[in-house]
């Protein structure tokens, strides 16, 4: 068998690639080792800056965002007993974020590759990557793909990284001593725009799905097991560190789903070797406090396609052979405003006094000034 791109992992970035490789006329297969129903259901990111939503309209995959996705022009930093906004439209005129689950993008491309007749293979075990510097080819289960360049879009725990020869990569991290315990519930949200609050009890995040279903996020410890956080205890956590100004009341209802995700910043440089690129989170995490995971996830795919149109189309390496450069430089300032972001809210045990000052002085200063809440809202909603 044989295809111009074999791409592994059907995440946003594969899904999202092999989708503009198809708009470009060149061919990919992609290869996921999950089951289609476990990639559709996987809850996850929920934030789409407004270049990621520019995206997926011009590509053709935008109609149901536009119906059912939800526009959001300002967030909420809750701290100190009171509500400050960051108001995009006054900050950032023109731009603001649409709230749309990372699942129903998923859904959406899945749908979009299977009407247009593209391969797209679930439950595909022990894919292998190999002859990357001279004629590279993909195996899995007893099959071989050859291809002439290889996309790993495989997120954090895929091959595709683990198979570039050691010493070749520089690794980029950092470890946070304390995860994210996500929620998803059928209640209506109890506030129109997101509430990121910082309490003396930890970080907590006020998201939601729908008109009817909301998303929460907890910061627990680094070693939190989802059984330790009955329904209850969730619930009257999340109350205690969002009732924290007067006449706010959290609506409460079924928990759907609950995960402990770790908080942690990846990178590796460069992000290709030979003729493998990586994309998405195969190549870099941020914590997801800045909400930027998945919309790095679709800038490097934008980059990547526009390199593989000119060598599939004239020949020119030029673009690949700069590819990590061209997606380094975003990745790198998403990187330090997630980290901004998260070291801004959440509590860190070896903080002391005099730390937790200065914590509170940066959040007076961000949602007083406006040049401070400016950046803050430029990073939120995407820079060009
Ligand atoms: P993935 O979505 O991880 O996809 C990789 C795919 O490869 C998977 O389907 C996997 O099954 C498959 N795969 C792995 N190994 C193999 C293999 N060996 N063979 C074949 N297939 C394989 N980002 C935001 O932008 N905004 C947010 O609001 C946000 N919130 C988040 C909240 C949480 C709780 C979490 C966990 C993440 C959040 N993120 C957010 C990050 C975002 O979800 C990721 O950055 C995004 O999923 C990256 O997409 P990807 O396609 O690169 O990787
Ligand atoms: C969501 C996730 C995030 O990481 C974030 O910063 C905002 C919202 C969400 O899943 O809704």
């Amino acid at each position: 068998m044989r295809t111009q791109v074999g791409i592994i992992g059907a995440g946003p970035a594969g899904l999202l690639l092999s989708h503009l490789l198809h708009l470009r006329g060149i061919s990919s297969v992609v290869l996921e080792k999950r089951s289609r129903d476990y990639v559709e259901r996987r809850v996850r990111a929920g934030v789409l800056e407004q270049g990621t939503v520019d995206t997926l309209t011009e590509a053709g995959v935008g109609e149901r965002m536009r119906r059912e996705g939800l526009p959001h022009h300002g967030i909420e930093l809750r701290y100190g007993g009171a509500g400050h906004r960051i108001p995009f439209e006054k900050l950032v005129p023109g731009r603001s974020i649409t709230v749309y689950g990372q699942q129903e993008v998923v859904k959406d491309l899945i749908a979009a590759r299977l009407a247009a007749g593209g391969d797209v293979r679930f439950e595909v075990e022990d894919v292998a990557v190999h002859g990357l510097t001279s004629a590279p080819y993909l195996t899995f289960g007893d099959e071989r793909l050859d291809c002439e360049v290889i996309a790993g879009c495989d997120g954090f725990h895929g091959v595709s990284r683990p198979s570039i020869p050691e010493g070749v990569l520089s690794v980029f991290e950092r470890e946070y001593p304390f995860a994210w315990l996500g929620i998803l519930a059928k209640v209506a949200p109890s506030s129109e725009e997101l509430i990121y609050t910082r309490t003396e009890r930890g970080f907590a995040l006020h998201s939601m799905r729908s008109p009817k279903v909301s998303r929460f996020y907890l910061q627990v410890p680094a070693d939190a097991r989802e059984e330790d956080w009955p329904d209850e205890r969730i619930w009257a956590e999340l109350k205690a560190r969002l009732e924290s100004v007067p006449g706010f009341t959290l609506a409460t209802g079924e928990i759907m789903e609950k995960g402990v995700t770790p908080m942690r910043a990846f990178v590796v440089e460069p992000m290709q070797y030979g003729r493998l690129y990586l994309a998405g989170d195969a190549a870099h995490i941020v914590p997801p406090t800045g909400a930027k995971g998945l919309n790095l996830a679709v800038a490097d795919v934008r980059v990547l396609t526009e390199a593989l149109a000119a060598y599939f189309e004239d020949g020119s390496t030029a673009l690949l052979d700069g590819y990590s450069e061209a997606c380094l430089k975003r990745v790198w300032r998403a990187q330090h405003f997630s980290w901004w972001m998260t070291t801004l809210l959440h509590t860190f045990e070896d903080d002391d006094p005099y730390a937790r000052r200065l914590q509170l002085s940066y959040l007076d200063y961000v949602t007083s000034s406006e040049a401070a809440a400016t950046t803050l809202a430029e990073n939120y909603v995407g820079l060009p």
